[in-house]
């Protein structure tokens, strides 16, 4: 079988031991004779999977009691809409940080249900930077501070989140959940698609301070409001389920690693290889983000000329390197280095760009 190094964005790379489990599994999960898929919701055998992935995630992210993890559906994307739908009530303000596209797309939603405003914005540097934390316009009125933790597209991440008490911080971690510690009680939520960090599409992680479930509740649709599925502990209507089972899956390997802590050491072991390459390569490839704003996640960067990119990428393809391209409303490259994404491809993708450079 060819190696293939997989650099997807998202959908991204899993675990090779949670496919190798899920395939033994696929057709006899657990001795029910058969597959998990094809479970009832309600039955015992997947109610067990349920509440283990929600007890494994607040064990390893260190979730305090007063915290929900719910499991949605919609994407992250819904999550733009449902959080200024329950939150964004007549006379209150729904403040966002700008810090790429994926932040725009969180604001837009919001306008659509209320006042906005923009606490700050790294626009005007491509959004190579991150903002300072400790200078954001921030209004008495603010309903939330929403931020995104890191920057898909761009390839910057929030090294020191913002220290606010006026207003719930909210956060869209979906490209840097699980990545690294994180102290979740500075935040009201924090919600994340699970396909790059936790799991194959199809299910969102909330995970919620529960004095925010009662508020605005009876204005919006039921299925909808985040007290809904907290009620029913993400089992109100159908869940996705084999999502759910691979979540499991990845949060036991995350477990068998050594925790969060051990996968952020290897991420940065990960990350700091090809960031090598980019900063030993004397202006060949030149990186996106400024150094302070690097994210773990996503590695951005450029050769110096368009053509030039084309034709690094066309070999890294031919090698066996997938999903390298830039975004396309960016373009140049883009290395995802996922937790999931193991070391060895991010040495050989640092042998690629060095061997690249010399013969070019
Ligand atoms: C930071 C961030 N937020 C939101 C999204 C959108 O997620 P979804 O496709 O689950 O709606 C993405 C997808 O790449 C993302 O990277």
């Amino acid at each position: 079988m060819t190696t293939v190094y997989n650099f997807n964005a998202g959908p991204s790379a899993l675990p090779k031991q949670v496919l190798e489990r899920a395939q033994a599994e696929l057709t006899n999960f657990n001795g029910t004779g058969m597959s998990v898929m094809e479970l009832s919701h309600r039955s015992k055998e997947y109610e067990a999977v349920h509440q283990h992935a929600i007890n494994l995630l607040k064990e390893l992210y260190n979730i305090p009691d007063q915290y929900k993890v719910l499991f949605l559906q919609g994407g992250a994307s819904l999550q733009f809409s449902m959080i200024p739908l329950q939150f964004l009530k007549e006379g209150k303000i729904g403040n966002y940080i700008l810090t790429g596209s994926w932040s725009e797309k969180a604001l837009n939603e919001a306008k659509l249900i209320g006042e906005t405003a923009i606490a700050a914005t790294t626009k005007d540097t491509q959004y190579k930077t991150i903002p300072n934390a400790t200078h954001l316009q921030l209004n008495e009125n603010d309903a939330y501070l929403h931020l995104t933790s890191n920057n898909t597209i761009y390839g910057t991440q929030w090294a020191n989140f913002p220290e606010i008490t006026h207003a719930p911080l909210i956060a869209d971690m979906s490209s840097d959940i699980l990545s690294r510690p994180i102290d979740i009680e500075k935040f009201g939520l924090i919600y994340a698609g699970a396909q790059k960090n936790l799991g194959p599409s199809g299910v969102t992680v909330a995970i919620i301070r529960e004095d925010l479930l009662e508020e605005n509740v009876d204005q919006i649709p039921t299925v909808l409001r985040y007290k809904t599925h907290a009620d029913a502990n993400s089992l109100y209507h159908t869940p996705p389920t084999f999502s759910i089972y691979m979540l499991d899956q990845v949060l036991t390997w995350v477990k068998e690693q050594g925790g969060v802590e051990a996968i952020q050491k290897m991420n940065e072991e990960k990350a700091k290889l090809i960031y090598d390459a980019i900063d030993e390569s004397s202006g060949f490839y030149k990186g996106h983000a400024e150094k302070d704003a690097r994210s773990l996640m996503n590695i951005t960067f450029n050769l110096p000329t368009e053509e030039d990119n084309k034709k690094f990428l066309a070999k890294a393809k031919e090698l066996g390197f997938i999903g390298l391209n830039g975004h396309r409303s960016v373009g140049g490259c883009r290395a995802s280095t996922y937790n999931a994404v193991p070391l060895e491809a991010c040495l050989a993708l640092r042998d690629l760009m060095d061997s690249y450079r010399k013969n070019n």
